[in-house]
């Protein structure tokens, strides 16, 4: 088995990531923290402890810090809906809140694991950057981290930042600097990780209750995304699973290309602060901290997804 701390802001590519994670029992989930990104603090971590425990998992939830380090918290409730999971409603959460906060959770579940623990983030970096700061003896026990945000092309919040290294990009930049190795998957890869409107039917066949929560969630995504796009004509068709790919990747790195890179986050900007700035062309001649994926086996990835809804639609 795999041994993992999640941090996320669900959200509702989050909850997929979370879905594909709980699928799969190689994946030792040793912790969940929870952040504000796509909403509030509050309301992600109540989709965590609800969508969890309606998954049926035990597994310990911590809370994160309320806030960016400096900047004011932009949500995406645009995107994710009032409650963050596009209006879908789960029973009240069974799961108690840890009594840890999530930077303690984090640290005690590194420091006492005898292997190195594999770090899945799918929201601004705002915990693990926390961490990597009050605590930097963690850093040995962190394998990789396996993180959702940045772009080496484009973005979708401005013309060159992903919304995750937007909304915290002084964490983003902590934990780029901190030396540990970083697989992120940015909008280069996650834009080829979509799934169809006939796959998304093919999900509705299964005919669960948890399926047709999926797709609820999935519609309201797709559709919120087309209404917030200024010219895409594909976003019926190609519904973007972004956070899914940071867990696919733990699981199934053979589904994923990439390049070894040095990648710094722009903090300044006048127009460009929350840019990941990757060094493709290696004219800063800086070592290689990230590697930067930009392909993805979409047919494989997709399979897995779907076998994921089923897996978890049994439980
Ligand atoms: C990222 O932003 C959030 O809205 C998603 O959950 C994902 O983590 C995509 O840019
Ligand atoms: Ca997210």
């Amino acid at each position: 088995t795999i041994p993992v701390i999640i941090d996320c802001d669900p959200g509702i590519d989050d909850v997929m990531a979370l879905t594909l994670a709980f699928a799969h029992p190689e994946l030792d989930i040793k912790l969940i923290t929870t952040e504000p990104g796509n909403q509030t603090q509050a309301k992600t971590i109540h989709n965590a402890l609800a969508f969890t425990s309606y998954m049926k998992k035990d597994i310990e939830i911590a809370r994160g810090l309320d806030n960016p380090f400096f900047r004011q918290l932009e949500i995406a409730d645009e995107v994710h809906g009032d409650n963050g999971l596009g209006d879908v409603l789960f029973p009240q959460p069974t799961i108690q809140l840890s009594n840890r906060t999530a930077i303690e959770a984090m640290k005690e579940t590194l420091l006492s694991s005898d292997e190195q623990i594999v770090l899945i983030a799918t929201g601004p970096l705002t915990n693990v950057g926390a961490l990597l700061l009050a605590h930097p003896e963690v850093k040995s026990k962190i394998k990789y981290i396996s993180y959702m945000g940045g772009a080496a092309v484009g973005g979708n919040m401005t013309p060159t930042s992903e919304f995750n290294v937007y909304v915290d990009p002084h964490a983003a930049d902590i934990v780029f600097r901190s030396g540990i190795p970083i697989i992120m998957s940015g909008l280069d890869v996650t834009h080829k990780a979509y799934v169809t409107k006939e796959e998304l039917n093919q999900i509705e066949a299964i005919g669960t209750d948890f399926a047709q929560k999926v797709v609820q969630m999935l519609r309201f995504y797709v559709h919120a995304a087309k209404q917030t796009a200024f010219h895409e004509d594909d976003f019926e068709s190609r519904i973007r699973l972004h956070d899914l790919c940071a867990v696919s990747y733990v699981l199934t790195p053979e589904l994923f290309e990439g390049d070894d890179c040095y990648v710094a986050v722009e903090l300044e900007g006048k127009l460009t602060a929350g840019t990941t700035v990757v060094d493709y062309e290696q004219r800063t001649g800086l070592p290689h901290n990230v590697k930067v994926l930009h392909t993805v086996h979409r047919e494989k990835f997709v399979e897995q997804f779907l076998s994921a809804v089923q897996t978890m639609s049994r439980q």
